[in-house]
C-alpha cells in the first residue's frame, strides 16, 4: 500500500501541488514513487499495488504505474485530504472487505532506499509479526537529532523484532538531542505493516471517529476498473491526523523490525544534496548547473544555465517558472515560504 498523496512542499519550486516529488525523476528516469514500487514487486507473497493518494493525483499514478508496465494495481483517492492516519484507515477499510485476512506493508511514495543484504529478511520477519496482530514499524539507526521524525525506543527482542516501548512523532530539539545521547532509540522509517482488521480494532480504540470516517467513505465510494473513489461525505468528516499521532504514539501493542539500509526522506533540499554524487569540492549538480570555485551546494535546473561562482553550502533551484536559492542550512524553511508566497497571490 503506497502512500502518495504527499505534497513535498519542501523540494519548491521543482516540487508542486500539481506534480509533487514522489512523481519526479530526482535520481534517474523513473520517479521516487516508481522506484518504491520496483523496489518491492518481486518480494514473495506480495499482490500487486495498492495506491492512496488524492483524486487529482489519480491519472499521474495510473501513468506512473503503465510507463514500469504494473498491471492490476489498485488506486483508492481520497476526495479531500486527511494526512496518513484516514488515508491508511481508509484504504485498510478497502482491502478488508476484499481479504479480511489481508496483511499490509504500507510505504511513502517519496523515499530513496538503497536495500542492503539484511533489508527483505527484516521485510519478511516484519509481515510475520504483523500477521500475528502487531503494529510494525521499521527503525533507522539515527545519526543527528532531526526533529522532522517519528522516534521509537526499542526494548526486549523476539525473534528479529523488538517491542516498542515508546514513540514520540516529531519531538522538540532538546528532547531529540536527549534520546539520540540514550542510544537506543530509532527513527521511524515511515513505512508500517500490519494485519488490516488489526489495525483497524486497534485504530478505533484510539480513534473511533477515523474508523468511523473511513467506513462511511467506503460505504458511498464509487468503485470501478482498478479504482475506489472514497466518498466525500464520509472521508471528509474525519479528522486531519497522521497515522503516527492517531496510533503509534498510543498502542501498547507495536515492534519495530530495525533496517540498516540506505535511507533517505529527501525531505528538503540539504536531504537531497546528501543523496546525491559530489565532485571533488562538495558540489552536486542536476541538469544544466556548473559551479566556478564553489563549495559544497547544489545546482538543479532543467533548463536554464546557473553558474554559481565563488558559493558556499548553497541550494540553487531553477524550474521553469521559479527559483530558490538559499543556504542549505535553511532547507527546512522553504515549506513555511511556500506558505508565504500562497497567501499573496
Ligand atoms: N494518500 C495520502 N494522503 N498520502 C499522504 C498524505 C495524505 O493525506 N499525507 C502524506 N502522505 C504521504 C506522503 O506522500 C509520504 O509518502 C507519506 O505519506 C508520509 O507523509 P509525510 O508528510 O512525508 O510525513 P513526515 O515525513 O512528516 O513524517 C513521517 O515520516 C517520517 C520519516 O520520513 C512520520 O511517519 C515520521 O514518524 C517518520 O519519521
Ligand atoms: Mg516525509
Amino acid at each position: 500500500m503506497i502512500l502518495a498523496g504527499g505534497r513535498g512542499t519542501r523540494l519548491w519550486p521543482l516540487s508542486r501541488a500539481d506534480k509533487p516529488k514522489q512523481f519526479l525523476p530526482m535520481h534517474g528516469e523513473h520517479s521516487l514513487f516508481q522506484r518504491t514500487v520496483e523496489r518491492h514487486a518481486s518480494i514473495d507473497g506480495i499482490g500487486a499495488p495498492w495506491v492512496i493518494c488524492g483524486e487529482g493525483d489519480r491519472f499521474q499514478v495510473e501513468d506512473a504505474l503503465a510507463g514500469i508496465g504494473v498491471i492490476g494495481a489498485t488506486v483508492v483517492t481520497e476526495p479531500v485530504s486527511r494526512n496518513t492516519g484516514p488515508a491508511i484507515a481508509a484504504a485498510a477499510e478497502a482491502l478488508v472487505r476484499h481479504d479480511p485476512e489481508a496483511v499490509l506493508f504500507v510505504l511513502p511514495s517519496d523515499h530513496l532506499v538503497t536495500p542492503d543484504e539484511g533489508y527483505f529478511e527484516s521485510l519478511h520477519a516484519a509481515f510475520a509479526a504483523a500477521a500475528s496482530g502487531k503494529m510494525v514499524t521499521f527503525g533507522i539507526v539515527p545519526t543527528h537529532p532531526e526533529t522532522g521524525y517519528g522516534y521509537i525506543k526499542a526494548g526486549e527482542s523476539a525473534g528479529k523484532v523488538r517491542r516498542v516501548e515508546s514513540f514520540v512523532e516529531k519531538p522538540p530539539a532538546e528532547e531529540a538531542v536527549k534520546m539520540l545521547a540514550d542510544g537506543h532509540y530509532f527513527w521511524n522509517a515511515g513505512f508500517f505493516a500490519f494485519s488490516a482488521r488489526a489495525l483497524l480494532d486497534e485504530l478505533a480504540s484510539f480513534a473511533p471517529e477515523i474508523t468511523a470516517a473511513a467506513e462511511a467513505a467506503l460505504d458511498e465510494a464509487t468503485v470501478g476498473e482498478g479504482v475506489i473513489q472514497l466518498g466525500e461525505r464520509g472521508f471528509a468528516s474525519a479528522p486531519d491526523i497522521s497515522i503516527d499521532y492517531a496510533l503509534f504514539e498510543r498502542t501498547k501493542n507495536a515492534v519495530v523490525a530495525p533496517l540498516t539500509c540506505r535511507w533517505s526522506d529527501v525531505g528538503s533540499w540539504r536531504a537531497y544534496w546528501e543523496t546525491l554524487e559530489k565532485d571533488s569540492s562538495g558540489n552536486a549538480v542536476r541538469g544544466k548547473g556548473l559551479p566556478v570555485d564553489s563549495h559544497n551546494s547544489l545546482i538543479v535546473s532543467n533548463r536554464a544555465d546557473v553558474v554559481a561562482l565563488g558559493v558556499e553550502d548553497l541550494a540553487i533551484i531553477a524550474a521553469d517558472d521559479a527559483i530558490l536559492v538559499c543556504p542549505l542550512d535553511r532547507a527546512q524553511d522553504v515549506k513555511q515560504v511556500v506558505a508565504t508566497l500562497k497567501t499573496r497571490k
